[in-house]
């Protein structure tokens, strides 16, 4: 399989990719720069690894380097990876940190998805990393208004894209990787990356017509809205 993956240079993106080439599927990583980390998985996998550096997902002209970084072969999966986290408050409210958050986590995973539309192979799978934290059902904690909000946003573009795309007979699913340590949480969590990488490659191998459109938590389960 030929798979893209946003934010490939650490933490869950660079965890795909270890594990996609460790099982031999060609990997493109985008990312904005490269990690001495990736760099290093790039000499010992080779050439089923590809880095394609200057790819930030909320730029146009970003979109349009992975595009042309990414080779013309068709794509099996697309995994809309990169995010970011910021705390707001009722107390603080940052309107440009919710701003920055809903352009990276809702809205570039909807414009990388369109602009590869025509590279997508027949049955393709296209994944967005979301969170647990932005369902509504779930959400009884309150707070982290740019993030929970930017999160709900992805998972509502996730769900009209597998109608829209159904009808190109690709499938797509809405994942959320787990409490995971990385620079994200500051290395809290309760899983690893390789835990949380290997339950998430499980559905998305598992992916299709029959499933499409649900938001699912790593350990497989279907997740409320
Ligand atoms: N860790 C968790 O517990 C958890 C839980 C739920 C959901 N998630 C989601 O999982 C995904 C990966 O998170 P992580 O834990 O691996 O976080 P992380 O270690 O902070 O990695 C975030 C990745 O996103 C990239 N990124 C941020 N803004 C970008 C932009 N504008 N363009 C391109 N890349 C950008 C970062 O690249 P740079 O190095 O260039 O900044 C980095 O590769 C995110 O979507 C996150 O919301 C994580």
């Amino acid at each position: 399989m030929k798979i893209v993956i946003t934010g490939a240079n650490r933490g869950i993106g660079l965890e795909f990719c270890r594990q996609f080439t460790g099982r031999g599927d060609e990997v493109i990583a985008a990312c904005r720069s490269t990690t001495p980390e990736l760099d290093e998985l790039a000499q010992v996998v080779g050439e089923k690894l590809t880095i394609v550096e200057d790819v930030d997902v909320t730029r146009p002209e970003g979109i349009a380097t992975l595009r042309n970084g990414m080779g013309t072969a068709p794509l099996d999966v697309l995994i809309n990876n990169a995010g970011l986290m910021e705390v707001v408050t009722l107390d603080d409210l940052d309107a440009d940190s919710i701003h920055r958050q809903f352009e990276i986590n809702a809205l570039a995973p909807l414009m990388v998805t369109a602009a590869l539309r025509d590279r997508f192979a027949q049955g393709a799978k296209i994944c967005i990393v979301t969170s647990r934290m932005g369902s509504i059902d779930d959400n009884d904690s309150g707070g982290s208004y740019g993030y929970r909000m930017s999160k709900a946003a992805a998972n509502m573009a996730g769900r009209s894209l597998s109608v829209d795309l159904g009808r190109e007979g690709m499938s797509v699913a809405l994942l959320h990787p787990g409490y995971v340590r990385t620079r994200m949480t500051g290395g809290n969590g309760l899983i690893d990356v390789d835990e949380s990488v290997e339950g998430l490659i499980g559905i998305i191998d598992r992916l299709g017509p029959e499933n499409t459109g649900l938001f699912w938590h790593t350990n497989g389960e279907v997740l409320p809205w």
